[in-house]
């Protein structure tokens, strides 16, 4: 992704939703900050099938502002750790829900090896060149056997049109080729995450329209927005899709 629409749309927007979020209260917090996920019922599959419990070391690779590190601490009494290079995001994070942020690239993870219970890894493939290297370097940070939750954007033929800046939707053969090269093995997969109820959505639309009103006369708002244009084209002309993936750290892969 180039830097300007990168830092615009993860950067830009995160710190200006933490505001928001500021002035309409705590409730409106991880609904607006679910930027990858925007689905409690995705969230809730990803946990359930990482087998998240109180205590579970959970570290969230590209958490942006915080939303599903968050719900998972609320729901399930994990511990998070929230890996992410965007500055105001991460600061975002720690602001609104006062959760640990290492400031780095998930390409490098500065964990010991072997040091984490279970990773999620939510809308951020898509948005990364070299997936090997994140994935290798979440399966190098992961114990033995322990469990990935992934949420990919994938592309359902070989070329998207228009595809937003710098986004690399892997297809679902590239996607689980790279999961495999980075020794993780797949246990169960599904397109079907189950869309947010209105008690969230209303939630998240407030916060966006409140940045809306404030930030609209910025350039980097207008990028942004044109990066959601669109992944709403794509989406709704069939040509990308989520899925949700949870998998297993095996034996080091091939990469
Ligand atoms: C669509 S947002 C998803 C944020 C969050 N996971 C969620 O579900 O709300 C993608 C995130 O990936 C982060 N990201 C992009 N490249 C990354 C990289 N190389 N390493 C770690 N995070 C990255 C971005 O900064 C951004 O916060």
């Amino acid at each position: 992704m180039t830097a300007s629409a990168m830092a615009a749309e993860f950067d830009d927007v995160a710190g200006w939703t933490a505001d928001a979020v500021e002035q309409l209260g705590e409730r409106h917090a991880i609904p607006a900050t679910c930027r990858g996920s925007a689905s409690p019922a995705a969230l809730a599959w990803l946990a359930e099938a990482c087998d998240l419990s109180a205590g579970t070391r959970l570290l969230d690779v590209g958490a942006g502002a915080g939303g599903p590190a968050a719900w998972a601490a609320g729901r399930f009494g994990v511990r998070p750790i929230l890996l992410e290079p965007m500055p105001a995001a991460g600061r975002a994070a720690a602001r609104l829900f006062g959760l640990p942020v290492i400031a780095a690239d998930g390409r490098r993870i500065p964990l010991r090896t072997g040091s984490v219970d279970a990773a999620w890894c939510l809308g951020v493939l898509c948005t990364v060149q070299d997936k090997a290297a994140v994935l290798g370097e979440i399966h190098r940070v992961l114990k033995p056997g322990a469990s990935l939750g992934l949420l990919v954007v994938v592309a359902r033929r070989p070329r998207v049109f228009p595809a937003p800046d710098g986004n690399h939707f892997p297809t679902q053969r590239e996607l689980l080729a790279s999961l495999a090269g980075a020794g993780f093995e797949l246990v169960e997969q599904t397109g079907e995450p189950g869309a947010a109820p209105l008690s969230w959505s209303r939630r998240a639309e407030q916060v966006a329209a409140v940045v809306a009103t404030r930030h609209r006369a910025d350039p980097a708002y207008a990028l942004a927005a044109h990066q959601g244009e669109r992944f709403t084209h794509l989406f709704a002309s069939g040509q990308i899709a989520v899925r949700l993936i949870h998998a297993v750290s095996g034996p080091a892969g091939t990469c």
